[in-house]
């Protein structure tokens, strides 16, 4: 991996949620490289050792952590673990997180309804639960399981991940988007409660990466893209995609002890200005 420019966390330990995901695992990566040493907190052992021997191919330190964001037993022992290993935690990078496809409506609005297509009436808002809970919740409670024991740690800094959907709600995402609005308001929230402690809080909120996430929204099965996939090229003044390694710069400069040390509270896009596009 090649990162924009290097940073030094030698000494320095970081835990990155959904470590195993393509975000979180990027991110881990970048981590590992500059000196840190990272916890990989995932779900599934088998998804977490890539990312894992990954670092380690590289000369960095590494381990993976089991661990459920939406469970609090869960997240205090994978605290404990990492404490025992490495005895402090600087960094939480909060990357567990995404739309649930029972959540989203299949159409940008009612008028497209054709009678018997699933719409808003019939969709099950227990699925809009769940990804409140995954986005909201999965980010509030590591933030306090973790986050009590940073106060008072050298460079203590929280990134949380936000997304377009936090500025204005997207079509066919309601639960997703108000879930990552409320990412982004907590994330001003906890900067201003934690300013004093010395944590610093602050977020990334990412335009359109094509990831294995959001693939069925942006791709039809022959991998031809979708009328959306259009929608969010025309409506992102760079004209494209990002390239979830082009999300890394943001990272580091929001993690740097020097770079950012009085940065909280901040929500930085990196979206090739799709967020200050109002289509005209
Ligand atoms: N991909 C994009 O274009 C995009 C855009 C904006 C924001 N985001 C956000 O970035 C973050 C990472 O997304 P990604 O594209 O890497 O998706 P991803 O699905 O590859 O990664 C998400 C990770 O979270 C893990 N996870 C889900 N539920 C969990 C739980 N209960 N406990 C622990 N881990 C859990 C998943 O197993 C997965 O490893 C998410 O918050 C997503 O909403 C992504």
């Amino acid at each position: 991996m090649q990162l924009p420019f290097q940073i030094d966390l030698t000494g320095q330990v970081a835990v990155v949620t959904g470590g195993s995901g393509v975000i979180g695992g990027i991110f881990a990566r970048a981590l590992g490289k500059c000196g840190a040493k990272v916890a990989v907190l995932g779900r599934k052992v088998e998804n977490g050792i890539p990312v894992v021997k990954d670092i380690e191919a590289e000369g960095g330190e590494a381990v993976f952590v089991a661990a459920n964001v939406l469970e609090k037993e869960s997240l205090e022992a994978a605290k404990q673990e990492i404490l025992d290993k490495w005895g402090k935690i600087n960094s939480l990078v909060n990357c567990a997180g995404g739309a649930v496809k029972s959540a989203q409506i299949p159409q940008d609005q009612f008028s497209d309804f054709t009678g018997d297509m699933l719409n808003f009436f019939t969709t099950d808002m227990e699925n809009v639960k769940r990804e409140l809970d995954l986005n909201l919740y999965g980010t509030m409670l590591p933030t306090q399981i973790f986050g009590e024991s940073m106060v008072g740690q050298e460079n203590a800094n929280i990134i949380n991940i936000s997304s377009m959907g936090a500025y204005g709600p997207l079509t066919r995402i309601p639960g997703y988007s108000g879930a990552k609005a409320a990412v982004s308001n907590f994330t001003e929230w906890a900067a201003t409660y934690f300013a004093k402690s010395g944590i610093r809080v602050n977020a990334i909120a990412p335009g359109f990466f094509q990831t294995p996430q959001n693939y069925a929204l942006h791709f039809h099965e022959d991998g031809t893209p979708t009328h959306r996939s259009q929608k969010i090229i025309d409506s992102t003044p760079m004209g494209k995609y990002g390239d979830p390694e082009d999300l890394i710069g943001a990272l580091l400069f929001l993690v740097s002890p020097k770079g950012s040390s009085f940065v909280t509270g901040v929500v930085l896009p990196v979206d090739g200005g799709f967020h200050c596009y109002l289509g005209v």
